[in-house]
Formats: structure tokens, C-alpha cells, sequence
């Protein structure tokens, strides 16, 4: 009985790896990015690639573990809620209004320590920026907002 239930249990999670999450490229018009509205500085631009990309863009990267059902699902959700609160591709959508708006929820997202999210930052040990580039960060969305 035991045997069978794990057995079962082995079997959906098999059948679940048909399931992929859709991770098919999305066309970035530059002119429109964030990268090319703002011109930051090329640090504070490589260290938001590094540390917001992945959920608050179209340019995301998936590591090996986005292939494995049940965890894609989960991260499938992040992404899709990270760009609809936030899209570093389509910045130039928000009216002059929302980008200041956007820049000051950056700079205080990250001074509060809630973005990157934690679980993020334990997986990519890169995201975690040290106390000199976080301040500058801070600065410059602050500077900017
Ligand atoms: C693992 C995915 C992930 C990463 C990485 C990430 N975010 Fe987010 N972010 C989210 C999600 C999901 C939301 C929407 C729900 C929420 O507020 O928690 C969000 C919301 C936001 C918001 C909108 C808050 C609001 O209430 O309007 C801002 C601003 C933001 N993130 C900035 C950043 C910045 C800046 C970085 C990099 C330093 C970053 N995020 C990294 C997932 C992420």
C-alpha cells in the first residue's frame, strides 16, 4: 500500500515535467527600456541586471531549477507578478508621473531590504550587493525620483 502511493506520487511527478512554463524570448525595443530612458550609470545598471532583472524585466534568465515542476510554477508566478508591479523593458509605458513614482518605490524597496527578496539573494549569491553600491544605489533612484 505504502509502495503504492509513493509509487504514484513518483509518477505525477514525472507526468508534471511535460508541463513547462513558457520561457520563450519577448522582443525588447531598446529605445523604450528603462537602460536607455534613464542612462544610469553602467554599475548601478549591471548591479539591477544582476539583482531585479530576472522578475522585473523581459531579458530574464533561467537557471536549470526553472525546468522542474513544481518549483517552475512557483517561480512562473514571481515573474509574472514582478513585471506587472515593475518592467525595466517597457519603462518608456509609464507616464512621467509613474516612472518618478517607480524610482522612489526603487530606492525604498531596497533601502527596506524587500527587494531583491530574500529567497532570491540566497539563490543568487550575486544579487547581494555590498553596503557602498547599495547606497549609491539608493542615491542615484532617490536623485532621480
Ligand atoms: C524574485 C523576483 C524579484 C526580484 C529579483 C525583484 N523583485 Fe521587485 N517585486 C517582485 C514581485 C513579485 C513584486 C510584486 C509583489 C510585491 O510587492 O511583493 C515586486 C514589486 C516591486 C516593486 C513595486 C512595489 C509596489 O508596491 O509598487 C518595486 C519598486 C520593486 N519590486 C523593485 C525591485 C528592485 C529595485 C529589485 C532589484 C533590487 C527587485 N524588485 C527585485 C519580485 C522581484
Amino acid at each position: 500500500m505504502k509502495k503504492r502511493i509513493l509509487y504514484s506520487i513518483l509518477m505525477i511527478l514525472i507526468l508534471l515535467q511535460f508541463i513547462q512554463i513558457d520561457k520563450s524570448p519577448i522582443p525588447i525595443e531598446s529605445s523604450e527600456t528603462f537602460a536607455n530612458q534613464m542612462n544610469p550609470p553602467d554599475e548601478i545598471l549591471a548591479a539591477l541586471k544582476i539583482a531585479c532583472y530576472d522578475c522585473h524585466s523581459n531579458e530574464t534568465k533561467y537557471p536549470w531549477y526553472t525546468y522542474v515542476a513544481p518549483v517552475s510554477f512557483w517561480i512562473r508566478g514571481h515573474i509574472k507578478n514582478g513585471r506587472n508591479a515593475l518592467n525595466f523593458s517597457t519603462w518608456n509605458n509609464l507616464n512621467e508621473k509613474d516612472k518618478k513614482h517607480a524610482l522612489h518605490e526603487c530606492g525604498e524597496m531596497i533601502e527596506d531590504n524587500h527587494m531583491p527578496p530574500k529567497g532570491y539573494v540566497r539563490m543568487h549569491k550575486k544579487a547581494h550587493w555590498n553596503e557602498s553600491l547599495k547606497n549609491t544605489i539608493i542615491k542615484w533612484f532617490n536623485k532621480n525620483s
